[in-house]
């Protein structure tokens, strides 16, 4: 039997939900605000701590960074300053996904370092209120969501373009429960949208010599938005006629990454929302774990730099959150240094990544007092950074790491 009233109810929800996406197109096309770094006289960069572990490992990278930029930040050229009220309990307090303030605070930066965020799901202690990250990525419209991951001794140098403002996300706290019997969630594509993500990744394939990108959608079941990604690919891979570029269908992609004879063959991959999340923590783990990656959003005015993985509030409760590994915030700082043109600073913090994480390991993290604390292992990466020999370092772990796989 149909349900009129609530085909109608439904009905007038999905009617509101066009209307907000095609006044959000408009934004999009009227958009002109754009910020070029390098122009600035003066470069504010908020950190935010988050909630659970983020204040922690947030703390670390932050020293990292102000060690890395204390030159720029002396001179009066780079400003940090501290954003609060992202926590769950305010969040809560003011059934916002971001406080109306902390949001203002936000868009009087350039640049944000963000610890991760509490993300309530149905059941859980807290009301479902909309994730701070997602919300984050659609006001300040960070369509970029930008996850390397490098295994040098495999050979694997991959780079992710996540679209970061629509997909499954956009309307993810949006669906509709029509009665109790039928509920609709929605995936949003929208032509402006797909065209700059994709822009984005064939940009960076053209820009980096690296002249190979791959789509993943699912295109044969989920035929309108993930075809559409398709067709605008299609499209916008005839502008560059020097990269090379395939499409995959997200689960044998997802088999492809774990296959030792095709992995490194991969390099820019592209790909909507939902399917990137799950992608990039695949490929997290494959270097190591979602402890060692970070995730650039970027945007055309704003730009924010955070961990890939959550909040984890149970290693809070047990009083242990100094002992969090810090590695994927302080990752995001070398994005963001690459980001603001500081990239020999950023391969610096990378190889020093490299060489205290997966090779020397003078010192580990368990997550425990029995492992070295957030802020110990911050030290640790510093003063490897300022080894003299650090690149013959890093050169010696990675040829010795691929003739130990030869043998
Ligand atoms: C990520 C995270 C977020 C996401 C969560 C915390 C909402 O998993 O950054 O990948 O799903 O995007
Ligand atoms: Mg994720």
């Amino acid at each position: 039997m149909v349900d009129e009233a609530a085909v109608k109810r439904a009905q007038e929800h999905f009617g509101k939900l066009l209307k907000k996406q095609m006044e959000r197109i408009d934004r999009m096309n009227a958009n002109k605000d754009v910020t070029d770094l390098s122009k600035l006289k003066k470069i504010v960069i908020g950190v935010c701590g988050g909630d659970g572990i983020g204040p922690y490992i947030c703390n670390s990278a932050r020293i990292v960074m102000e060690h890395l930029l204390a030159d720029r930040i002396k001179s009066g050229n780079i400003e940090v300053r501290t954003i609060d009220g992202l926590t769950i309990e305010r969040r809560v307090e003011v059934m916002k996904a971001i406080p109306d303030d902390t949001l203002a605070d936000l868009r009087k930066c350039h640049l944000i370092l963000k610890g991760p965020t509490t993300t309530p799901k149905k059941g859980d202690p807290w009301p479902n209120i909309e994730s701070a990250n997602v919300a984050m990525r659609k006001e300040l419209d960070l369509f970029a969501n930008v996850r390397p991951v490098k295994v040098p001794e495999l050979g694997i140098d991959w780079i992710f373009f996540r679209e970061n403002t629509e997909g499954s996300y956009a309307l993810g706290s949006d669906g509709i429960d029509v009665n109790d019997d039928l509920a609709i969630d929605f995936c949003v594509a929208t032509t402006i949208g797909t065209e700059r993500i994709i822009r984005a990744g064939f940009e960076h394939a053209k820009r980096t010599g690296l002249n190979y990108v791959s789509l993943v959608t699912k295109a044969n079941v989920v035929k309108t938005t993930d075809g559409k990604f398709l067709s605008i690919a299609e499209k916008v891979a005839k502008e560059y006629p020097g990269v090379k570029w395939d499409d995959w269908f997200i689960d044998i992609m997802t088999a492809k990454l774990i296959d030792p004879y095709r992995q490194r063959d991969f390099k820019v991959m592209v790909l909507p929302n939902l399917y990137g999340d799950i992608l990039t923590d695949e490929a997290a783990q494959i270097q190591g774990g979602v402890g060692t990656a970070g995730s650039a959003n970027i945007g055309s005015k704003y730009s924010m730099f955070e961990a890939i993985h959550g909040s984890a509030p149970r290693m809070v409760t047990e009083g242990r959150a100094q002992y969090a590994d810090p590695c994927s915030m302080i990752k995001a700082v070398a994005l963001m240094l690459d980001h603001m043109g500081e990239t020999a600073k950023a391969k610096k913090l990378e190889m020093a990544l490299d060489i205290c994480t997966q090779f020397e390991k003078r010192l580990v993290m368990t997550g425990r007092s029995n492992g070295a604390t957030g802020d110990e292992f911050a030290k640790y990466i510093m003063d490897t950074i300022a080894r003299p020999d650090l690149e013959k370092v890093w050169d010696k772990y990675v040829a010795d790491a691929v003739a130990a796989r030869k043998k």
